[in-house]
């Protein structure tokens, strides 16, 4: 295991501007010209925002709510995970280029990052945010499990990382702006993790429709009941139990961990969440999102 800094550490290193894995990047080309159809479904999310959890929605979209066809094979095969690479082991884009289309994608990319074909191609985007704090502690967990990350020592640490834009994947304020620029286009669809555990029936009608499909009773029930979070938590096909030990340690922390609003409220101290809110606006004056 490394240290945090960018310079010595062993798997992150700057890449046009933001914090991103060694291994990703190495065969940036390979990212860079990725030939989208005009039928991909991108997901785009900053990591730990709800991926997982919209990607087995939309999937189940895909299939009609055919709980069966979403048992064929584990979340990470069914929607790779476009820029994710380690050598010839993990290849995201040789994954999506052997899919029939139509094809889900997940990606964690800024859009500037994203390949320009997609752009081109006008393909719907789904973007999914969650409050900033949330995700801290959630990737603070992930940074435990993920057996390559550098340790990410106390959860305070962590905190000072994550305001710096020192984590992978860069500036969480950064990600979200720049994605709610980008959702002024209509083909993209912007969503917030707390609207789902608000109501997830209407924020999967959101998703139906979008997708140009149409929300039937039956589809949403059976929709709502497997990707639930219990479910979603026992289910080997999205829990990530399936990942080799050696990449992704469970035991150390489950990947569908807690899945709740507010988990911050057990990580910050008063003196922390001060800060934090303090750096927050400053970061997000300029902008017109607004989380609850
Ligand atoms: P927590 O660590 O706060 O529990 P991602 O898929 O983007 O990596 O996001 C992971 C986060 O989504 C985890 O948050 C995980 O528990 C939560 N999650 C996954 N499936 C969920 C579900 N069905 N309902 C609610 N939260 C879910």
């Amino acid at each position: 295991m490394g240290t945090f800094k960018p310079e010595d550490c062993e798997v992150f290193a700057e890449f046009r501007g933001i914090l991103m894995d060694k291994r990703f990047t190495k065969y940036w080309d390979d990212v860079e010209t990725f030939l989208a159809r005009p039928d991909d479904l991108v997901i785009a999310t900053y990591p730990k925002s709800g991926t997982t959890w919209v990607s087995e929605i939309v999937y189940m979209i895909y299939k009609e709510g055919d709980v069966e066809k979403c048992k064929e094979d584990a979340i990470f095969n069914r929607v790779p995970y476009l820029e994710c690479r380690n050598e010839e082991l993990i290849n995201g884009v040789r994954q999506l280029n052997g899919k029939k289309s139509p094809r889900i994608i997940k990606t964690h990319l800024p859009p500037q990052l994203l390949p320009a074909s997609f752009w081109e191609k006008n393909c719907k985007m789904i973007y999914i945010c969650r409050n900033a704090k949330d995700v801290v502690v959630s990737y603070y967990y992930f940074f435990l499990m993920v057996t390559s990350y550098p340790n990410p020592e106390s959860f305070l640490e962590f905190a000072e990382k994550f305001m710096q834009g020192q984590v992978l994947y860069g500036s969480w304020y950064d990600h979200v702006k720049s994605w709610w620029e980008k959702s002024k286009n209509p083909s993209i669809l912007f969503m917030f993790y707390e609207d789902m555990i608000e109501d997830i029936r209407r924020e999967v009608i959101k998703l139906i429709k979008f997708l140009g499909k149409k929300p039937s009773e039956e589809l949403m029930d059976k929709i709502i009941q497997h990707t639930s979070f219990q479910e979603m938590k026992n289910n080997p096909f999205t829990n990530y139990t399936t990942m080799p030990e050696d990449m992704m340690n469970t035991k150390v922390s489950p990947f569908i961990r807690k899945g709740i609003v507010g988990d911050w409220k057990n990580h910050f101290t008063v003196a922390l969440k001060e800060r934090f809110d303090e750096h927050y606006e400053q970061q997000m004056k300029e902008c017109t999102l607004k989380f609850r």
